[in-house]
C-alpha cells in the first residue's frame, strides 16, 4: 500500500526516511505481488508449471530474510499509510488516482488478511501444509467465492501498486519516454495472471470430480482440522475488527487534528495577491493554500518531488528555516533562486509573504522544472520583430472571417520560417511577431539563427503572396528589425497566460528598428551589433546611423531591401 500523497510534516528530521521506507517498502511488495502474479500466469501453461514455480517463490519469501522483509515491508507501508491519514489536511482536495490510491491500499489488508492466515499463519500455527494445488482447490472447489475475492485482491494490490509506482517515477525523463510499454506491461502481467488462475482453477475443478481425487488430495498434504479451523476463522475475524480499528482510530484522529489546528491559528501569511489569512505553527504554506482554498500547484501531492508548489518569499525570508537537504536538491535541479522556497516544505511563520509561481493546473511538465532562465536572467540574444505593412487598409477593407483566414495563414508560415531557423516565438501583437533568439545557446549563435529567419520569412512571404494572389488586391509586405543584446528574460505573465519572454532596451529597439523599415522603405533593418555578433559581411545592405531615445551615441544599422539577399 503506497500511501496516499499526503504531507509529510515539514521540517520534521523523519520526514525524509519516512519517505524512503514508504519508497522501499513499496517496492518490496510490489516485487512481492509481481512474483505473485507472474507465478499466476503459469497457470496458462499447467498447474504443475505453477507448483514448480512456487517452490522458486518460496524459496525467495519464506526463509528468514524473506519473511523479515516481506512482514517488514507490510508493517512499514501500513504504518506510514495511517499516519498519512492522520495528517491529511483536507480529503477533499485530492484527485482521482489519489483517492483510488488509497482506498485500494487500505482495502488490500482486508482482502488478504484470510488468505495470509490460511496459508502462511497456517503452516505457521499448525503445521498445515499449502502449495497451489490444495489452495486452488480452497478457492475453486471447496469454496467457490473465495476465487472471485482473491480475484478481486489481485487486481486491487496491482492497481495500488501501479498508482504508487507512477506517482513516484511521473517526474523522471525516461518514464515520460516510457508511458506506453509501462502500461502495456500494467495491463498485460494482471490480465496474465488472471488467466493463469481461472485456467487452473477450472482444471482443479475437473481433477476434483475424478473418483477418490479428493481423498488423495486429503491425505497428500496435513490442512487444519475442524477445531484448527474455528480458532483459524477467529483469527481472521479478530484481525479484520482490529484493521478497521486502526483505519477508523486514523480518520478520528484526522478529525481531531483539524479541529486543533483550526483553533490555534495564530499567524499570519500574507499572498502575492494582498489576501491575508491565519495559520498554525507547524503548518506548511501549501496546507494554508489547500485549507483557505487559494488555488495551488501540487502535482506531487506535497511530496516534495515536483517543484510546482514553488513559491517566491516576499517579506519574511531571512527567518525561513534553511531549506532541508531534499528540498534544497529539488531547488537546486529547477536552479531556483535564493529566495524561492517549495511550498509543501516551508512551514509558515508570522509574517511570511509568498507568491506561487506556477499556475494552479500546472502538469508534470512544469514539475520538470526547466532551465533557470526561467526564474529571470539576464541573456545575450537576439531579438526579432516583423510586422505587415498596412495590415490596417488591408483588414479594414475585408471581412472579419478573410482577415483572421490571412493572418492564420501568415503567422503559419512565419512561424515555421523562425522555429526552422532555431528561433523561439515570443508573441503575435496584432499583426506583429517577437521572436528570440540564441536563449538556449550565445550571443552570435543567436544572431545568425536571427538572419536566417528573417531571410526565410522573406522567402516564406513570396509563396504565401503566390498562394494568397486570389484573395489579396497587393501582395503582403512585411518590415523587419533585428539587433542583439543584454535583456532580462524569464517566464512572465498571470495565471494560465504565461510564457517565455524578454523585456528591456535591446527588445525596445528591435521593436524600434521594425518601425524604421518603413521610412528607409526596405524590408529588413539590423543593427550593426548583430551584423558583427553573427558574423555577417559587414558589406551587406546599406548602412546608417540613427538616433535612439536614451543613448548618448548614435546607433549603425543596416539596410537591406530583401532580406532574401543575405548571404549566410
Ligand atoms: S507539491 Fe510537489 S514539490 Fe511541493
Amino acid at each position: 500500500m503506497a500511501a496516499d500523497r499526503t504531507d509529510d510534516a515539514p521540517g520534521d528530521a523523519w520526514t525524509g526516511w519516512i519517505s524512503v521506507g514508504r519508497l522501499a517498502s513499496g517496492l518490496i511488495l510490489f516485487a512481492y505481488v509481481t512474483t505473485h502474479l507472474l507465478n499466476h500466469a503459469l497457470g496458462l501453461w499447467s498447474i504443475e508449471a505453477m507448483q514448480t514455480a512456487f517452490a522458486g517463490f518460496l524459496q525467495l519469501w519464506a526463509p528468514l530474510p524473506g519473511t523479515v522483509l516481506l512482514y517488514g515491508a507490510v508493517t512499514v507501508h501500513v504504518t506510514i499509510a495511517l499516519r498519512a491519514v492522520i495528517l491529511r489536511d483536507r480529503f477533499r482536495d485530492m484527485w482521482p488516482p489519489e483517492i483510488a490510491q488509497l482506498v485500494l491500499g487500505l482495502a488490500i489488508p482486508l482482502l488478504l488478511i484470510d488468505h495470509v492466515i490460511a496459508t502462511r499463519g497456517a503452516y505457521e500455527m499448525y503445521a498445515a501444509g499449502s502449495d497451489y494445488i490444495s489452495t486452488l482447490h480452497t478457492m475453486w472447489v471447496l469454496a467457490p467465492e473465495l476465487a472471485f475475492k482473491q480475484a478481486v485482491a489481485l487486481i486491487v494490490a496491482w492497481t495500488h501498486g501501479c498508482i504508487g509506482l507512477h506517482f513516484w517515477l511521473q517526474f523522471k525523463g525516461w518514464y515520460q519516454r516510457a508511458h506506453g510499454p509501462a502500461l502495456a506491461i500494467a495491463v498485460i502481467v494482471p490480465t496474465l495472471a488472471l488467466s493463469g488462475f481461472v485456467a487452473s482453477g477450472m482444471e482443479i475443478r475437473q481433477r476434483a470430480e475424478q473418483p477418490g481425487w479428493a481423498d488423495r488430495e486429503a491425505a497428500r498434504m496435513k490442512r487444519p482440522d475442524a477445531s484448527e479451523n474455528t480458532e483459524m476463522f477467529g483469527l481472521i475475524d479478530d484481525a479484520r475488527i482490529g484493521y478497521l480499528l486502526l483505519v477508523l482510530g486514523a480518520f478520528v484522529a484526522n478529525g481531531l487534528r483539524g479541529s486543533y489546528h483550526h483553533r490555534r491559528r495564530s499567524l499570519t501569511l500574507r499572498y502575492g495577491t494582498g489576501e491575508v489569512v491565519r495559520a498554525t505553527k507547524g503548518q506548511t504554506i501549501l496546507e494554508i493554500s489547500r485549507l483557505q482554498d487559494i488555488p495551488h500547484a501540487s502535482v506531487c501531492g506535497g511530496r516534495g518531488r515536483c517543484s510546482t508548489c514553488r513559491v517566491r518569499i516576499g517579506a519574511g525570508l531571512d527567518r525561513l528555516q534553511p531549506p532541508s537537504e531534499a528540498e534544497a536538491k529539488v531547488l537546486q535541479r529547477i536552479g531556483a533562486p535564493p529566495n524561492v522556497r517549495l511550498a509543501c516544505q516551508t512551514p509558515v511563520i508570522d509574517g511570511l509573504e509568498v507568491t506561487p509561481l506556477l499556475p494552479p493546473h500546472s502538469d508534470t511538465g512544469a514539475a520538470r522544472g526547466g532551465p533557470s532562465y526561467l526564474h529571470g536572467r539576464e541573456l545575450d540574444i537576439a531579438v526579432l520583430f516583423a510586422d505587415i505593412r498596412g495590415f490596417t487598409t488591408i483588414s479594414e477593407q475585408r471581412l472579419p472571417y478573410d482577415v483572421v483566414f490571412i493572418l492564420n495563414r501568415y503567422f503559419a508560415e512565419m512561424g515555421a520560417a523562425i522555429e526552422g531557423s532555431g528561433g523561439r516565438l515570443d508573441k503575435f501583437i496584432g499583426d506583429g511577431i517577437m521572436a528570440l533568439f540564441g536563449v538556449d545557446g550565445d550571443r552570435s549563435s543567436g544572431s545568425r539563427q536571427a538572419l536566417a529567419a528573417a531571410k526565410a520569412m522573406s522567402e516564406r512571404l513570396i509563396e504565401l503572396n503566390q498562394s494568397l494572389a486570389g484573395d489579396l488586391d497587393t501582395p503582403l509586405r512585411i518590415g523587419i528589425g533585428l539587433h542583439v543584446g543584454p535583456c532580462i528574460v524569464g517566464e512572465m505573465g498571470y495565471g494560465t497566460v504565461r510564457g517565455l519572454t524578454a523585456v528591456g532596451d535591446t527588445v525596445n529597439t528591435a521593436s524600434r528598428l521594425e518601425g524604421l523599415t518603413k521610412d528607409e522603405q526596405v524590408q529588413l533593418i539590423v543593427s550593426e551589433a548583430l551584423v558583427s555578433a553573427s558574423g555577417l559581411a559587414p558589406e551587406t545592405g546599406r548602412g546608417t546611423e540613427i538616433e535612439v531615445r536614451g543613448r548618448s551615441q548614435p546607433m549603425a544599422i543596416r539596410c537591406i531591401d530583401d532580406a532574401r539577399s543575405l548571404r549566410l
